[in-house]
């Protein structure tokens, strides 16, 4: 194990400083190479930085994601509990990301059928159409110096109204679907320290779920073309989604693919504005768009770490991860390590070594990549044809000051430079 000072141990804990939220590259390298496998004290959890580590424990079951039942088990141990924050807390569990095989492996077979890469691929249009309809208003709305926060008229809207579309919800409820998204992701990637999270995710969540309920039955008697019917009737063998399963699939996909895709066509975008010359590769060679998105994905993604349990206790790098305790698997500390990606704080849309986990690996291996990817690959190349001089307008950046999650509250761009 790496000796290191009680005054290191202190700052390594730091991982919400205002320096490592601005820049968690630089933090997390220096975490990985003073102690891989750490112990943070502040958070009462251990961190993993090292790409084989990180790795390596999303692909062992004795890392568990079944970590909402434990809250649940303690809130209800105690004298008066919440009984509220219990019923959301349940909903969550019921998340195809918080369940372990063998639950897990039948949910998402199951799922699968319904939302899988044909279906999405039939999609290119639509998502077509719906990007270039907020591109042209984000222009039309830009102020008197051609100002816009791009989070908020193309990174946010975007994600949900498609999803929303491939649900088969009607055009006039989609803002509201976007407001309990942003509910919900206050309790699952949120602050720690922000003391409304719970009251506001239920709120949230209690009418994101009565909606969802409607809407399934309302397919079950009159099935359409889109994703909640065809989840609905997935079958494997005798088997279909129970009702409470396909309520929590729908949230999940809902939820889980908003607030990520938001933030990488948001640190795309900026991505691009820092490093012009990568910008008009990609203008010359739109063929080179793929390779572009996953380049990106890994430079500065959207999700900077996930979260496990131990389920047993498990050596790794001389320490004991003890049985219960929470690990943090930092995936962009592991695509920027060094050992697998070369200059890996450059953004190289020709790289051709090493994978990276922003989506993942293993059994949870993201089940939207597909879509996000598409996402991904109509709007970018769409921001910089049509906005070939677009600047970052923003002073200073503000980023969610967040462990799980890499976004930005707003991205103040100039369309014409
Ligand atoms: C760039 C955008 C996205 C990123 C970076 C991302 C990242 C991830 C990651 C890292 C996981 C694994 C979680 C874990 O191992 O605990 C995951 C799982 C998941 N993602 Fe995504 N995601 C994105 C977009 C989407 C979209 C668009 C959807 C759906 C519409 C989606 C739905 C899901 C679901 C349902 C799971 C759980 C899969 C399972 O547990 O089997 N994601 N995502």
């Amino acid at each position: 194990m790496t000796d290191v000072s009680a005054h290191d141990q202190a700052d390594l804990d730091e991982i919400l400083s205002p320096s490592a939220v601005a820049d968690p590259y630089g933090f997390l390298e220096r975490l990985r190479a003073s102690d891989p496998v750490h112990w943070n004290a502040r958070y009462r959890s251990w961190v993993l930085t090292r790409h084989a580590d990180v790795g390596a424990a999303m692909s062992d079951l004795r890392f568990s994601s079944d970590r909402i039942s434990p809250v649940i088990q303690r809130e209800r141990r105690k004298e008066r509990p919440d009984l509220d924050l219990v019923e959301t807390l349940e909903l969550l569990n019921g998340w195809l990301v918080f369940r372990d095989p063998p639950e897990h492996t039948r949910f998402r077979r199951l799922v699968h059928k319904a939302f899988s890469p044909r279906i999405i691929a039939a999609m290119r249009a639509e998502v077509e159409r719906i990007a270039d309809e907020l591109l042209d208003e984000a222009r039309d709305r830009a102020g008197a110096d051609g100002a816009i926060d791009l989070v908020q008229e193309v990174a946010f809207p975007l994600p949900a109204i498609v999803i929303a579309s491939m649900l088969g919800v009607p055009p006039e409820d989609r803002a509201l679907f976007k407001n309990w998204s942003d509910d919900i992701s206050a309790l699952v990637f949120g602050a720690m320290e922000d003391p409304d999270r719970h009251d506001r995710a239920q709120s949230g969540m209690a009418e994101l779920v009565r909606y969802i309920s409607q809407l399934l039955e309302r397919v079950s008697v009159e099935p359409g073309e889109d994703l909640a019917t065809a989840l609905v009737q997935a079958r494997d063998g005798d088997e279909a989604l129970t009702q409470e399963e396909l309520v929590a699939i729908c949230v999940n996909l809902l939820f889980g693919g908003h607030e990520t895709t938001t933030n990488l066509i948001a640190n795309s975008v900026l991505a691009l504005a820092r490093h012009p010359a990568q910008a008009d590769l990609l203008r010359e060679e739109p063929a080179l768009i793929n390779k572009a998105v996953e380049e990106l994905l890994r430079y500065d993604g959207p999700a900077k770490a996930v979260v496990r349990l131990a389920a047993e206790d498990v050596e790794l790098g001389g320490r004991t991860i003890a049985a219960g305790d929470r690990v943090f698997l930092m995936l962009s500390a592991a695509n920027h390590d060094p050992e697998v990606f070369d200059a890996p704080h450059e953004l190289d849309f020709r790289r051709s070594k090493g994978a990276h986990l922003a989506f993942g690996i293993g059994v949870h291996y993201c089940l939207g990549a597909t879509l996000a990817r598409l996402e991904a690959s109509i709007v970018i190349p769409r921001i910089l044809q049509r906005f070939p001089s677009l600047t970052i307008a923003d002073q200073e950046l503000e980023w969610n000051p967040v462990i799980l999650t890499r976004g930005l509250r707003r991205l103040l761009v100039r369309l014409d430079g």
